[in-house]
């Protein structure tokens, strides 16, 4: 039995991967702002199999509170070993070039907090030998596009924050996951057009619980975004300028 904390666990994708953990009889502490959505969550999972699950209301942005977060979490479940990152806002790109405030608070959001986060669980799990710590970046990361490059910039940033802490980690028993979802149907992306790229939660979720229990390096899911990246990548800056992408 693992003890996970996930934070941003009211995320649809994010709570397809507490299902898998269900499913196996892990323990829980979901993380979230909503204490109602996230009780009627844990509800759930209790009776998909969870061996315990508890909830903790906590803005991300409050990251002062991680440390007595996270004891908290420990003390709770007697020990933690696994941690899901899935918290994040899809910037509105045009009031952010409007409006710089709002551009920082973005990036405060799906950067800063995630890599504070990291931080105190990357030393917390040093400290013990043993741990996997999984963050959702996106495919956004890998190149920055006119249509969201402040979203893109910090998950890019999330991205390089992660790959560095597996290279600390690395040897020390402590296990970093970077999951780089494409296209995912959830509340985050109900305004958006939808096509046949789009993968549901589900199936997200699955192949996520998948990587966290292999210890996978980097995921993109669908795995298909690996090579629709590398193709984005590889188109010289000259080209890249004219595409409205
Ligand atoms: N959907 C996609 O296509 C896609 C693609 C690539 C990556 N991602 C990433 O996947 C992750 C999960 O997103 P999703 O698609 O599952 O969307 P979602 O269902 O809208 O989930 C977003 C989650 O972030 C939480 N959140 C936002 N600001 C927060 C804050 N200040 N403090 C605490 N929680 C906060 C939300 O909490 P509330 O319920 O309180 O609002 C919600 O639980 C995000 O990191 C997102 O960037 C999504």
């Amino acid at each position: 039995m693992r003890r996970i904390l996930i934070m941003g666990a009211t995320s649809a994708i994010a709570e397809a991967v507490a299902r898998e953990f269900a499913r196996r009889g892990d323990a829980l502490v979901l993380v979230g702002r909503d204490a109602q959505r996230l009780q009627a969550i844990a509800g759930d999972l209790k009776l998909r199999g969870a061996a315990q699950v508890e909830v903790k209301v906590l803005d991300a942005r409050d990251v002062e509170s991680y440390p007595a977060l996270l004891d908290g979490a420990a003390q709770s479940l007697g020990g933690l070993d696994t941690a899901l990152i899935a918290h994040g806002t899809l910037s509105d790109q045009a009031q952010c070039q409007s409006d710089v405030g709002r551009m920082l608070d973005e990036f405060s959001i799906n950067a800063l907090s995630v890599m504070a986060l990291c931080t105190h669980l990357a030393n917390r799990f040093e400290a013990q030998g043993h741990g996997t710590i999984a963050v959702i970046s996106s495919v956004a990361g890998d190149r920055g596009r006119q249509s969201n490059y402040v979203y893109g910039s910090a998950k890019a940033a999330v991205t390089a924050f992660t790959s560095g802490l597996r290279q600390r980690l690395h040897g020390k028993g402590v296990r970093v996951v970077t999951i780089k979802p494409g296209f995912v149907d959830t509340p985050m992306t109900a305004a958006i057009k939808k096509g046949p790229l789009w993968a549901s939660p589900p199936a997200v979720g699955k192949s996520i619980a998948q990587a966290m229990q292999r210890g996978t390096p980097v995921l993109y899911t669908p795995w298909f975004w690996w090579g629709i990246m590398a193709i984005i990548k590889s188109i010289p800056e000259f080209v890249f300028c004219k595409l409205q992408l």
